[in-house]
């Protein structure tokens, strides 16, 4: 039955094309492990101007469409990417997209963002009607994506192509929420009345991700445990009533991991392949890993990896107050990332007081990413939220032992090492402080010295399964439910 259903999934990244989170990996993997379930997939994402789009290969299919912002009707182009089972559509206008970055630099986020994903939506569905490709769902990821729902039941209601398409949003951070003031309204050719608590406004804002909760056919999110958290009002960054009214169609699909991508048997960005139990190649990962972040350490010593998104609520505030105490201790340390200014520098400074044991490399290249995944032993993750994390399930298939605080997907995902039983996949920290994080820590050292308990730790580790397979299938299920919910049943 999945044969038939056409599946149109919408991101603003989309990795390896364009990254700055974990949102890409899923906007990459998830249609394709739908594709392999029998379903037509089309990715949506706006043309960025970087050389792996660049070297994609491709064709446009759309020279002239003009795309209704406010009064005007803006231009673009549609490319098109074939990739076997699924295709990549690219939304081209250099205005908007032909930028150094996605959303914005270190020093704050794009000032014309509001334009950009209103473009963005309103250009996807004018070349549906333009082209009347079949459509059964909409996939919309985050807020970027989230006014298209609204945009189906308003400007394109009377049309009939879209009578009987279901929209799907998945929320995977609702901290982002795409706030703008009330004028941004203008754009999207909406009457004020829509400019109201029930439907576009939350706080006297134009709020992109509420007005999605509200529109969208059904709403899922990326952990059960982060669902939970959500519908509270620590969690909910004012969101929680909201979703809490749509509960009926609320519910959570944990992401997966792609093992065609994250597999250090077959992995070409790492130095050597590797299949724990044995760990030969991984001691070459290490030794090249200490290599291309220039550190002078001995491959014995412990190396503790991040790889995130520099912001608050990735735990940088108390790494930041732990670094001095952390640097004391017998260990490595290796950073990638991008984000906040105040941290890249904070961080730069780390690095030139402890060259010898630390560095930090502020780009998403996702080769290094690998080569973190497979060259560190420990995987650090102090989130004060986290949705669902990819980074702690790539490290149990790479024998690397995750760190992590308990809290969304990494609570759900990672078994507290029990040092009675002596059972569990990695380490956690209950408590969001510094000196919680460092306490943990103090006690991975302890078992990294234990190499018998060490390797039984890894090994947990690696032989759990987090794959896209499963995932994918609770998609397809959760896709039949929204047909059915649009279609009546
Ligand atoms: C966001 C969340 C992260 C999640 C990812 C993909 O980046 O912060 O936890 O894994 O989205 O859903």
């Amino acid at each position: 039955m999945n044969q038939k259903l056409r599946v149109i999934y919408v991101s603003a990244e989309v990795a390896p094309y364009a990254k700055s989170g974990e949102l890409a990996d899923v906007a990459c993997s998830l249609p394709k492990y739908l594709s392999y379930l029998g379903m037509e997939v089309s990715i949506f994402m706006p043309k960025y101007r970087n050389p792996e789009i660049e070297s994609l290969p491709k064709e446009m299919l759309v020279s002239n469409l003009l795309v209704p912002l406010g009064e005007k009707k803006v231009k673009a182009r549609v490319f098109k990417s074939e990739h076997g089972k699924y295709d990549i559509y690219l939304i081209d206008n250099p205005k908007y997209f032909w930028r150094e970055n996605i959303y914005g630099t270190g020093k704050g986020e794009y000032l014309d963002n509001d334009e950009r994903f209103i473009f963005f939506s309103r250009a996807i569905l004018e070349f549906l009607v333009k082209t009347k490709l079949h459509t059964d769902i909409i996939h919309c990821n985050s807020w970027h994506t989230a006014l298209i729902p609204v945009f189906l039941k308003t400007h394109y209601s009377h049309k009939s192509q879209f009578k009987k398409v279901s929209t799907v949003l998945t929320l995977h951070n609702v901290a982002y929420q795409g706030e703008f003031p009330p004028e941004t309204l203008v754009l999207t050719g909406l009457s004020w009345d829509y400019f109201c608590p029930e439907q576009l406004s939350l706080g006297g804002k134009f709020n992109f991700l509420k007005a999605g909760v509200i529109f969208s056919d059904v709403l899922n999110t990326v952990s059960s445990s982060y669902k939970r958290e959500i519908l509270t009002e620590k969690y909910g960054f004012g969101l929680e009533k909201i979703l809490k009214s749509r509960k009926d169609v609320f519910f959570s699909i944990r992401n997966g991991v792609d093992y065609e991508i994250w597999n250090p048997e077959t992995d070409s960005f790492i130095a050597a392949n590797y299949s724990p139990p044995d760990l030969k190649g991984k001691k070459k990962c290490k030794r090249d890993l200490i290599k291309e972040f220039g550190l002078s350490l001995n491959v014995k010593t412990p190396i503790v990896g991040i790889v995130s998104y520099m912001t608050s609520h990735k735990g940088f505030d108390i790494l930041l107050e732990a670094m001095d105490e952390l640097m004391e201790m017998d260990l490595g340390f290796v950073m990638l990332g991008q984000g906040d200014e105040k941290y890249e520098n904070s961080f730069s400074n780390f690095q030139r007081r402890f060259s010898r044991k630390m560095a930090v490399k502020f780009n998403m290249n996702p080769a290094l990413a690998h080569k973190i995944a497979a060259g560190a032993d420990i995987f650090l993750i102090p989130s004060l939220y986290e949705p669902c994390g990819l980074n702690q399930l790539y490290s149990f298939r790479y024998a690397t032992v995750p760190v992590v605080r308990a809290t969304g997907g990494l609570e759900e995902t990672v078994t507290p090492f029990n040092t009675r039983t002596l059972k569990g996949n990695g380490f956690v920290f209950k408590e969001y402080s510094s000196k919680a994080m460092v306490k943990a820590l103090k006690k991975v050292l302890v078992y990294y010295k234990k190499p018998q308990i060490w390797q039984k730790i890894l090994m947990a580790g690696f032989q759990e399964n987090f794959s896209w397979e499963n995932a994918a299938k609770r998609y397809a299920r959760l896709y039949h439910n929204a047909l059915k919910i649009k279609r009546g049943g």
